[in-house]
């Protein structure tokens, strides 16, 4: 398994990917102003044959004020069931914030996560040392809350 920035003609794969694994999904116009937007910041997983197994799709917020440090933003992150438990995760969460600090100074990156989402959670929380910072009633369409998350990044 091999991972790599994304490039534009990842988005299909990477579309496909979220389709299979997320109820939230996104336009392919989305998924191209991310990979413009903040190049080196998406980052694919791909088996053998480069067929895109996991993805992590992030960006930097944007109209941050002034006085508030720059930071990331995780919009999504999947990888296709018979791949999970392999560390491809982690992986795809680790290159994408030591791009995020170190292009962009990103002092920390957040997220929302469902809070009935155990995988992800026990990925953020305990793998990765996310702490929940809020939690945002009713988040999700199907009217679900989720855990906004936060994670200090080092400074290089
Ligand atoms: N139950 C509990 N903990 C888990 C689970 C699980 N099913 N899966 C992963 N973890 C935790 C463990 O601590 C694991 O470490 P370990 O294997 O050493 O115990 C750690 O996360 C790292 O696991 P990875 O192998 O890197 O994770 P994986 O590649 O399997 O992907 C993911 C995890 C992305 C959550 C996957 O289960 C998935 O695609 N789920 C469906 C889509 C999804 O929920 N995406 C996140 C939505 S939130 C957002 O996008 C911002």
């Amino acid at each position: 398994m091999n991972i790599r920035p994304a490039r534009v003609e990842d988005e299909m794969g990477m579309q496909a990917c979220n389709l299979q694994n997320l109820p939230e999904n996104y336009t392919m116009k989305y998924y191209l102003y991310h990979g413009l937007t903040w190049p080196g910041l998406s980052y694919v997983a791909e088996d053998h044959k480069g067929r895109i197994v996991g993805y992590i799709l992030a960006k930097m917020e944007e109209d941050v004020p002034e006085d508030e440090s720059p930071h990331g933003h995780v919009t999504s992150i999947s990888v296709l069931r018979s791949y999970r438990r392999l560390g491809l995760a982690k992986k795809l969460m680790v290159q994408s914030q030591e791009a995020m600090s170190a292009i962009y100074g990103a002092a920390y990156v957040s997220l929302h996560v469902r809070k009935s989402n155990r995988a992800a959670l026990g990925l953020y929380r305990d793998t990765l040392g996310f702490t929940v910072k809020d939690i945002e009633k009713g988040y999700y369409a199907d009217g679900e809350d989720a855990y906004a998350m936060k994670l200090m990044l080092s400074s290089r």
